[in-house]
């Protein structure tokens, strides 16, 4: 059966089966728990509930030779089929291959209009300042990591002091921004003047990677067209999103619809990771799609980079018996293995998406979905859900009122 044809019973069945996950886990997904009142006061403000969205698993990504289920959080219907589709075509061809860079998290400490003076001050403290911000995080350094670079950059009106940091498996926000912070503080005492503000930059710059897909001209044919033209077709419309911002920015957020929905399901800060896409795309002047396809041979070459912004430690993702479950059930060792997972569902759900527009379109296979919802929204429940959702099928009109009518005429019956 396939996996999207089970209950959710059956679906928490096989993930137990096949050892994703454990019993006390499926228990704890079938209560369909929220957080507790003092998680909820622990992690921001004025709270009065908990909001859910769907949580679910898309299937079949083979990345660095790892076989995994991908926890998604998503409110769209299609994006977690789409990323189970594409990483099955992907599997069959051979998997993901991903290459991190680094991990590193650059923070900025502002100085307004310092003289040279205070400038060559700087200068000659470099590697007490080095030394200092180092051990402002102990905890850091035992981990792994610490300060990799300091550098002193120029602007017209602001000199900054700008610190690159290894934060491991942290995200690091926190980390990062307290080392700025006491930097700050010794820095300003040293050329006893003034610190406008010290704070990470999130524009990912030390955390871009790069996923690779290479995928078979006969796992993309249609029942309507050949594989290797669908591959051509692929190519064009990858093609004209480098020559279009407007198209550009749509093929992107079909890339962000399967990197949030993963960074959701594991506690990560998304608005992070958006800001840094934003900078990444626009890093050459020019909005950029952030990802290429190309054909090699009689094989379709996806190429992703771009930044992702994560963590699989501390914070939320510690607090967040969801986001524990999640990184759990891919059995996240590191950071950079998470940052390969998220890079190659965002590649598959970008191939998914030009494969489905340069063929049959998009809307059949999202409508299809689509109807589900509707037909809840119509009010429907139980066994009503599948018989109105496929009556919206078939008349192809999917409004509310049409549900409605539907499931009026069905309880008339
Ligand atoms: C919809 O959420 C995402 C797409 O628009 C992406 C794309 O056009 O490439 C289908």
């Amino acid at each position: 059966m396939k996996i999207y044809e089970m209950t959710d019973e059956q679906r928490r069945q096989f993930l137990l089966d096949h050892g994703y996950i454990t019993v006390q886990q499926a228990e704890q997904l079938k209560k369909r728990q929220t957080i507790s009142t003092d998680l909820a006061d622990s992690l921001s403000e004025n709270q009065i509930g908990s909001f859910s969205l769907p949580y679910g698993f898309a299937t079949d990504f083979l990345v660095d030779g790892q076989e995994y289920v991908v926890p998604m959080v998503i409110e769209e219907p299609s994006v977690i089929a789409a990323a189970s589709n594409a990483a099955k075509r992907i599997k069959n061809s051979g998997g993901f291959k991903t290459y991190p860079t680094s991990r590193i998290v650059y923070g900025q400490i502002v100085l307004e209009k310092i003289t040279a003076e205070q400038l060559s001050i700087l200068k000659d403290n470099k590697s007490k300042i080095w030394e200092f911000a180092q051990m402002a995080h102990p905890s850091l350094i035992k981990r792994g990591g610490g300060i990799v670079s300091l550098n002193f950059n120029q602007y017209p009106n602001f000199v900054e002091v700008e610190l690159g940091i290894d934060t491991v498996d942290a995200m690091g926000a926190n980390l990062v921004n307290t080392i700025l912070e006491k930097t700050a503080k010794k820095i300003s005492d040293l050329i006893s003047g003034d610190v406008l503000c010290s704070i990470l930059s999130n524009s990912g710059q030390g955390q871009i990677i790069t996923v690779k897909a290479e995928i078979d001209f006969e796992q993309l044919k249609t029942s309507e067209m050949s594989g290797e033209e669908v591959a051509k077709r692929i190519v064009q419309l990858a093609t004209f999103a480098k020559e279009s911002v407007k198209r550009a920015v749509t093929h992107n957020k079909g890339i962000m619809n399967g990197i949030d929905a993963v960074l959701l399901a594991t506690g990560n800060d998304f608005r992070a990771q958006e800001a840094a896409a934003h900078s990444f795309a626009l890093e050459s002047g020019e909005y950029q799609p952030f990802s290429d396809w190309q054909i090699v041979g009689n094989r379709l070459l996806g190429m992703l980079k771009m930044p992702i912004e994560l963590g699989s430690v501390g914070g939320a993702i510690r607090a967040l018996p969801m986001a524990q479950l999640s990184l759990a059930m891919m059995r996240i060792e590191n950071s950079k293995q998470l940052q390969s997972v998220v890079g190659s569902v965002g590649l598959a759900n970008n191939l998914s998406a030009l494969r489905a527009l340069v063929t049959t379109g998009i809307q059949a296979g999202h409508m299809g979905l689509q109807s589900k919802s509707l037909a809840v929204s119509a009010g429907a429940i139980g066994d009503e859900i599948e018989l109105v959702a496929k009556e919206l099928n078939r008349t192809k009109e999917y409004t509310i009122k049409n549900a409605e009518n539907i499931l009026l005429e069905l309880r008339s019956k």
